[in-house]
């Protein structure tokens, strides 16, 4: 099967390979070999997916540069189709034309492989004062509730409903419009956050988020939303404001360097003992995880927008995910493969999510020493991990298999694939290209 997108110039093709394909493919990692070079860090996925799904907010086109190419964004670009905006791709450059949008319920089978497509109910609802959007249910790493979401659409005005795995919203009333409010989140949900800054935008009067998310992602969409002429205060800061305006116009935007992707190439360097320069990089956005790499002791040297890394010795650490400017929860079980490689005993305790450290019984399978208890797992540095078939069950777990493979002893292969090609852009042509040894092995039975 492949995907097409619609496109200004000839179709443009894809080349997603059918899913039992997937399942067989796997990557053999060759561990051992000390890394030199540069690694380039693509833009952030997960600002990306909602920066696109913020078209639904203008009749203009918008111009994202600096795309990302993942699985997830063509899932976004597909459920985006499906609406009705003209989706059109050139190399890292999306144009998202949002003139003539047909329906306001994005596909079942759509938004279930992906859940940021939640997302869209904010412009949707702002756009059309309707929206239909499957429930986007739990996942791997946790149950992933919506309920601030929801509570904030109806601090808006909406009137909302949950049935049969959807929730139906609307805007009672002449004009359909959404009306500014107070909002309060129970937690600092970055997808609740940018849901109802989005919803906001074309609300009717002032509206306030309170214990808003303080991620970088988050000050991207408000760069965005400013560029459309929306009226944005205070992102990366608790407390947001926005004030409404009647429409919102096109806009050309570059998305930010992808935190998490340049964190695993950080790692990559570290748990090979290596040299590397990875870039670019914007400090702040990695600030908790900076600061980890060089407690390990690694050296850091930023010139310019890149980060040179260079590691001999790591010594063990505690750390525990938080919220931004806290560590990432994105990066805990890439951190975890380079702690299991430790010189001492180190902690790692997962606070955000309740189902993400799955990737613990298969860093086992390599002859790492690890004990769970609850959601905090003890790591015992050991002399070397060996190379074993091992499965990546999310994203990020998918990426720190390939880090434990890289300083194995022998080969590992690593299946998942399907998670990890969803955050992660051609992953082993990069590693390879700095002296890894690593190849994609597909079983077309
Ligand atoms: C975003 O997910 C990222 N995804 C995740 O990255 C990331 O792990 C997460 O933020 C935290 O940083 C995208 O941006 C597409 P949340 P999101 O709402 O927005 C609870 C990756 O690997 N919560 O901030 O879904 C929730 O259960 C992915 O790239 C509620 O209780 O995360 C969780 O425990 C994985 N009620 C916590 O908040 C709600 O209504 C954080 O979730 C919403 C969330």
């Amino acid at each position: 099967m492949r995907s097409r997108f619609m496109t200004g110039t000839a179709p443009m093709t894809l080349s997603v390979a059918p899913r039992k394909q997937l399942l067989d493919t796997r990557l053999e990692v060759s561990g051992g070999q000390r890394l030199a070079g540069e690694l380039r860090v693509s833009g952030a996925k997960n600002s990306a997916l909602v920066l696109m799904a913020a078209c639904l907010l203008t009749r203009d086109t918008l111009r994202l540069r600096n795309v990302p190419p993942l699985t997830d964004i063509t899932a976004m670009g597909e459920i985006l189709a499906a609406l009705g905006v003209r989706v059109t791709r050139s190399g890292d450059t999306i144009d998202l034309d949002g003139e003539s949008i047909t329906r306001a319920a994005p596909p079942y089978e759509l938004v279930n492989s992906l859940r940021a497509s939640f997302f869209c109910i904010g412009p949707l609802l702002a756009r059309m004062g309707t929206a239909q959007v499957p429930l986007p249910g739990g996942c791997q790493i946790g149950s992933r509730p919506v309920v601030e979401h929801v509570k904030g659409l109806k601090a808006l005005g909406a009137q909302v409903t949950i049935e049969h795995g959807v929730v139906t919203a609307s805007v009672p009333g002449r004009g359909h419009r959404l009306t500014g409010g107070h909002i309060h989140l129970d937690c600092p949900s970055v997808g609740a956050t940018e849901t109802l800054m989005m919803a906001a935008a074309l609300a009717d009067g002032e509206t306030i988020i309170d214990n808003a998310a303080l991620e970088p992602e988050v000050i991207d969409l408000a760069g965005l939303l400013t560029a459309m002429g929306a009226r944005v205060q205070g992102a990366g800061t608790p407390t947001i404001t926005i004030d409404g305006v009647q429409e919102l116009h096109a806009a050309d935007y570059a998305v930010i360097p992808d935190r998490i992707e340049a964190g695993t190439f950080l790692l990559a360097a570290a748990i090979t003992r290596s040299s590397l320069t990875v870039g670019p990089v914007i400090p702040e956005h990695l600030g908790a995880v900076l600061t980890k790499l060089e407690e390990a002791g690694c050296l850091l040297h930023q010139d310019g927008t890149d980060l040179h890394i260079s590691a001999s010795e790591i010594r063990a650490l505690d750390l525990r995910t938080m919220p931004f400017p806290g560590f990432p929860t994105d990066l805990q079980a890439p951190f975890m493969s380079l702690l299991a490689t430790a010189n001492g005993t180190s902690l790692v305790v997962e606070n955000i999510f309740e189902n993400r450290l799955q990737h613990v019984a298969e860093l086992q399978r390599m002859g790492a020493s690890i004990r769970m208890q609850g959601n905090t797992a003890c790591i015992e540095g050991v002399a070397r991990l060996s190379g074993a078939p091992v499965h990546g069950t999310d994203l990020r777990a998918s990426a720190a298999m390939v880090l434990a493979g890289l300083a194995a002893e022998g080969v590992t292969t690593v299946r998942g694939l399907e998670f990890l090609d969803r955050g992660y852009a051609h992953l082993e042509d990069k590693l390879n290209a700095v002296g890894a040894r690593i190849r994609r092995l597909g079983d077309p039975a």
